[in-house]
């Protein structure tokens, strides 16, 4: 993969790196950054003055509209180090293109792609040592728009911030998720924005999350708003469902999130002619295989989460074991999709970039 970049940005450079007061084996996800961040404001119908600077406080006004009406959008992504020290992205350009989809649905102008990869690469070069090598360690990235603008008028904001961040990060999950499907609560609705990486689309799911952890569960599976009858995903990462060898989950729409791990995770088993299906799978389905031993698996694809095996789902009180993962569709995606990241293998789809 190759993009133009332009060459815009001023770089201010820290004084004094603040990398040896990280513990790299400890880390809790996304509570770190690194020691440089990028920023770029929109002002009279242009992006301008974007800048490289070291991590820190903002000064914004409390009236600007992202406090009072959530105008906002965010990406993830991660950068891999390969073990000669190379480091990589994984298809950047969906990134791009996904935050400027966002940023439409929310009426966010768009970012220019030759700032976003100039920026991506000025900011991982400075901050290289950031990336640690070895599976597992990576660093991920964090591009977010903001509706800056002072005053509380409920109309789309006429300044915004585009930003990102750095943060070194281990595992999103240890271990297998246990995960508990929705009856009660919704993610998103036809129409909605559950399509776009809105900052709200996330806030609004910790309450829910926050009943099913009391119970035990780390994450929701979210079902349509308007029967709770299919399910979609999962807030933090798309789902698949292995019903014997046929992998199914829920197809794109303006409800779920077009996962690039997702379609990386398709992409891969088609390649092994591996059967899938992009429809609406019924949570009845899913009840009915487990109970005659057909549900082979589910597990969640996301940047955050990489792969994440489910271990068990918890429907209408009643909680459903999945087989042990080993040797299964989870373990053999983790290993072909990692492998590609990390420089590894082949990348038969061409969805490294080096930076
Ligand atoms: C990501 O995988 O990048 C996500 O958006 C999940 C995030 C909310 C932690």
């Amino acid at each position: 993969m190759n993009f133009t970049t332009s060459d815009k940005i001023s770089v201010q450079k820290i004084e004094k790196s603040r990398i040896n007061e990280v513990d790299f084996d400890n880390l809790t996800f996304g509570k770190d950054f690194s020691d440089h961040m990028f920023e770029c404001d929109y002002i009279n119908g242009e992006w301008v003055h974007p800048t490289i600077r070291p991590y820190g406080p903002l000064t914004i006004s409390p009236a600007a509209k992202v406090f009072h009406y959530g105008q906002a959008v965010f990406e993830g992504m991660k950068a891999y180090k390969d073990a000669n020290g190379k480091v990589f992205l994984f298809r950047p350009d969906q990134n791009h293109a996904r935050i400027n989809k966002s940023a439409k649905r929310m009426a966010i102008p768009e970012f220019p792609k030759d700032i976003f990869f100039e920026a991506l690469h000025k900011l991982i070069d400075l901050d290289r040592d950031w990336v640690k090598p070895g599976n597992g360690n990576s660093l991920y990235i964090r591009p977010f728009v903001m509706a800056t603008q002072e005053g509380v008028s409920a109309s789309p904001s006429d300044q915004y911030k585009f930003m990102i961040l750095l943060s070194p990060v281990n595992a999103y999950y240890t271990g297998d998720v246990k995960v508990v499907v929705a009856e009660e609560y919704s993610r998103s609705a036809n129409g909605g924005v559950g399509a776009a990486k809105a900052a709200g689309n996330y806030g609004a799911q910790f309450y829910p999350t926050n009943l099913a952890r009391e119970k035990g569960f780390q994450q929701v599976i979210w079902t349509d708003a308007n029967e709770h009858k299919y399910l979609e995903e999962a807030g933090t990462m798309n789902v698949f469902f292995r019903i014997n060898d046929t992998l199914y989950t829920a197809p794109t729409s303006d409800r779920i999130l077009d996962g690039i791990t997702r379609k990386s995770v398709i992409a891969l088993a088609k390649k092994d002619n591996i059967p899938v299906e992009e429809r609406p799978i019924l949570v009845s389905e899913i009840v009915e295989a487990s109970k005659n031993g057909t549900l082979k698996e589910i597990f969640g694809a996301g940047t955050a989460a990489v792969i994440s095996p489910v271990s068990t789902f918890n429907y209408k009180d009643v909680t459903y074991e999945l087989p042990p993962t080993a040797g299964g569709y989870s373990t053999k995606f983790k290993k072909e999709l990692t492998d590609i990241q990390y420089n590894i293998s082949e990348d038969p789809f061409g969805w490294r970039y080096e930076v």
